[in-house]
């Protein structure tokens, strides 16, 4: 059982001029081992700062507030330690790695996140079942990780990898973007068979509401303007599918 917790984040991106744009304002969330949350807001408004600043990006200057995992202080340590802590981050973006193998990749990922390498016999076989359940291709495991991938692929793979990592915490970003509606269903499926096993918890940031058709979230908060403005159960983003974000974006100028 384990308990992310956000309280009063305060965030600014760094300008390349040196400047703090402030971005988030005061951020509070709490997420526990088998829950689903989605937090969902309009374009700009600061998902993927959360997601990033939890995940100890650089680009982002935390001005205030704290985040803990199962107590411990999330924002003292290093991108490598809060991923050994048992956080994951899906990328809105993800990253091409030219020269490391997709194979490569999560094996050092799994031995990195475990602290020891994984029986190479089961391994193999974990892997090819991951692949074969999003629908990837074999020959995917011995390519560079995300070069040349199509959009619908880097996010499979992004799956592929918090399924066999199984995190205690999953920021997944905009994971619908990009998608079409059967490789939405495929990436949706990888996402309820981690939500079913019950170790992790989710956090699952979009502004779309399309793929909350497929994941049923138990929380779902409305964020605008760099922080939460509205909280409720799976009715709140049936109501945002109907009317939009506008009543919140107005209410915050
Ligand atoms: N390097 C940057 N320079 C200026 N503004 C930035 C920079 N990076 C992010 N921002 C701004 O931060 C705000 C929040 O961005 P982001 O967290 O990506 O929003 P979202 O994921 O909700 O679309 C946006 O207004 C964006 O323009
Ligand atoms: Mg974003």
């Amino acid at each position: 059982m384990s308990t992310l917790e956000i309280r009063d984040l305060q965030v600014s991106v760094k300008l390349p001029e040196g400047e703090l744009k402030p971005i988030l304002a005061g951020v509070d969330l709490t997420v526990k081992s088998g829950e689903t949350h989605a937090i969902m807001g309009p374009n700009g408004s600061g998902k993927s700062t959360l997601a990033y600043s939890i995940a100890g990006h650089p680009k982002y200057e935390i001005t205030g507030g704290q985040v803990t995992l199962d107590g411990d202080d999330v924002l003292a340590m290093t991108v490598d330690e809060r991923a050994r802590a048992g956080l994951f981050l899906a990328m809105q973006y993800p990253v091409e790695v030219p020269g490391v193998s997709v194979a490569n990749f999560l094996r050092t990922a799994k031995t990195a996140i475990d602290g020891e390498a994984p029986k190479l016999r089961t391994w193999s076989g974990e892997l090819r079942g991951a692949m074969e359940r999003l629908h990837m291709d074999p020959a995917f495991a011995q390519r560079n990780v995300n070069e040349g991938f199509s959009g619908g692929e880097k996010k499979r793979h992004e799956i592929m990898q918090l399924e066999l990592l199984k995190p205690k915490m999953a920021i997944l970003d905009e994971t619908d973007s990009g998608l079409d509606i059967d490789a939405l269903r495929v990436v949706s499926e990888g996402v309820n068979r981690v939500r079913a096993g019950g170790d992790s918890g989710l956090l699952l940031i979009t502004h779309y509401t399309r793929i909350l058709r497929y994941i049923k979230p138990d929380f779902v908060h409305v964020f605008v303007a760099g922080k939460i403005v509205q909280e409720g159960g799976p009715e709140l983003a049936e109501q945002l599918e109907a009317e939009g974000y506008e009543r919140y974006v107005s209410a915050q100028v």
